[in-house]
């Protein structure tokens, strides 16, 4: 069928499933399948079967995430591989990337904790020259995705598995570091049990939920960091939307900082920057 069939028979079969963003759906199994923009292919007589729509779309039936069938997702302008062992790219998280980039000088070491696909570190590596780019996360498999991802992205990076809830392990790679950036699993107990379920039951629970309130993580790199003879520069945490308070509270404990809390484009508050003063 011809590009413009093609398009709105993805479109109705997604529109289907329910899902909410079928549209954005339905463009991006296109132009993955077609390898065409779709404004590119209004104007191609290009005949297309759909085979190759079926396939992914009976995946997405079964609630299966799009990125995880599609093998990746772009953040940041910047296509990063995903598999099951990371947590999905989500577009909120630009916003730390964003902060992070203009409050960077250039020339300074870059830690991200719970980095899964390295889309944070990596993406902040590809606009602002670093000295160093340390990417830790417990999993090994994640470490796997974000070595591909840096590799593919040609970023250079150290990779490190280490437990970010070991307080006293922290201390030397945060003390080697200017600007520590975490998105960690942040979501309590019960809202995570209360989640849609192509997240609860697709994406890694550990990258998700610190199965307790929610404040662990926060909690843990704020303790690591009281623990440093050298403190970062500058911290850029992202929290949940309901978080600044307690995250506030605890980051509190932290001398000689101001803070800073900054919205998405939904008005709800997305990143918490520390920034040390001189
Ligand atoms: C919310 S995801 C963030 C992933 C990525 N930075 C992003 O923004 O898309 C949290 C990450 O923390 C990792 N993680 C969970 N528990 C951890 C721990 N105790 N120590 C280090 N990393 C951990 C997970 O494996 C996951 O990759």
């Amino acid at each position: 069928m011809l590009a413009t069939k093609f398009i709105h028979f993805i479109n109705q079969q997604i529109q289907t499933i329910g899902f909410a963003n079928h549209q954005d759906e339905a463009q991006k199994i296109f132009e993955h399948i077609t390898g065409l923009k779709i404004n590119q292919a209004l104007f191609s007589n290009k005949e297309f079967d759909e085979i190759e729509a079926n396939k992914i779309i009976a995946q997405r039936k079964s609630g299966i995430p799009l990125a995880y069938i599609l093998g990746y997702q772009y953040f940041f302008g910047y296509k990063f591989l995903v598999n099951k062992h990371v947590l999905i790219p989500r577009c909120d998280s630009e916003i730390l990337v964003h902060n992070a980039i203009i409050n960077c000088k250039g020339g300074e070491r870059v830690l991200d904790l719970g980095t899964g696909s390295g889309c944070l570190g990596i993406s902040i590596a590809k606009n602002i020259e670093l000295s160093k780019l340390v990417l830790v996360d417990i999993d090994n498999n994640a470490l796997e995705i974000s070595a591909k991802n840096a590799n593919y992205l040609q970023v250079k990076a150290d990779f490190l598995q280490q437990d970010m809830l070991n307080i006293k392990n922290n201390v030397e790679i945060i003390e080697n570091c200017d600007i520590l950036i975490s998105n960690p699993p942040y979501i309590d107990k019960k809202t995570f049990n209360n989640l849609e379920r192509q997240v609860k039951d697709y994406e890694p629970q550990k990258a998700l939920t610190d199965g307790n309130n929610g404040l662990l993580f926060y909690k843990a790199i704020i303790n690591s960091i009281l623990l440093c003879q050298n403190k970062p520069r500058l911290i850029l945490l992202e929290i949940g939307f309901n978080q600044a308070t307690n995250v506030l509270k605890i980051a509190g404990l932290l001398n000689n900082y101001s803070s800073n809390i900054i919205d998405d484009m939904g008005g709800r508050n997305r990143v918490l920057i520390l920034k040390k003063h001189d």
